[in-house]
């Protein structure tokens, strides 16, 4: 089974989707962390950002995988934490607006879902790496309410400000791009998070993939 999360940056859509992976047996993956990682790449090497066909070399060249743990390793070392500093994050739209770029990770993307299946997150999972995913999820929350969960989470409360200014650059930035924008799925559900504890959001997301997983049964049955 196939499960595509989509959504803005700060829905917390890496935290449900890695616990509904888990409650149902199948791989996490976390789609942001590979162009997080190209990013960090590009970084190091001194490569410049804006250099199109450089940046799909550069793409093409890196050999991505996961740990056990779903962190991303890049040519067999670890990512993380390098791919989430605040220069990375500040970075990371531009890097994933190259189509060059985005089609060298698409593949790879694919090839996550063999043999049996994923939850997969990111921006363009139900549009267009995994039009056929069984459950589409597109998960919302108010930009002040993902800044403010985000401002908590790294401990800094005081910073919310700033947090959801970088927030709402990165949204422009990714629902704006000519490839693969960040945008809903038309058959996807639209979940609303804000005013759900994350258990909630785990809860529904469950009951959305299990609903799935028997409607899929059924239209199966009903076509043999
Ligand atoms: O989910 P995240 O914040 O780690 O993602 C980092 C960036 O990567 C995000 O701002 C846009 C880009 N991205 C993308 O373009 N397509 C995806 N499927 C996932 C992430």
């Amino acid at each position: 089974m196939i499960i595509a999360i989509d959504g803005p940056a700060g829905a917390g859509k890496s935290t449900v989707a890695r616990r509904v992976a888990r409650e149902l047996g199948l791989l996490f993956l976390d789609t942001g962390a590979l162009y997080r990682a190209v990013t960090w790449s590009a970084l190091e090497r001194g490569i410049a950002l804006d250099d199109a066909l450089a940046m799909g070399a550069l793409t093409r060249s890196l050999a991505l995988s996961f740990d056990q743990a779903g962190r991303v390793l890049v040519d067999g070392v670890a990512g993380e934490p390098h791919i989430r500093s605040p220069k990375v994050t500040a970075n990371v739209s531009q890097v994933a607006a190259h189509p060059a770029v985005r089609a060298a990770l698409l593949p790879l993307q694919r090839r996550f879902a063999h043999p049996h299946g994923l939850v997969a997150e990111g921006r363009d999972m139900g549009t267009v790496v995994f039009p056929h995913a069984e459950l589409k999820v597109f998960l919302v929350a108010s930009v002040e309410e993902r800044a403010r969960r985000r401002a908590l989470e790294v401990g800094e409360p005081e910073a919310q400000g700033r947090i959801q200014s970088e927030i709402e650059r990165r949204d422009h930035l990714d629902a704006t791009r000519e490839d693969a924008p960040l945008c809903k799925a038309e058959d996807a559900v639209e979940l609303d998070t804000d005013g759900l504890s994350q258990d909630e959001v785990v809860e529904r997301l469950l009951h959305l993939a299990r609903a799935a997983r028997n409607g899929g049964a059924l239209r199966h049955e009903a076509s043999s």
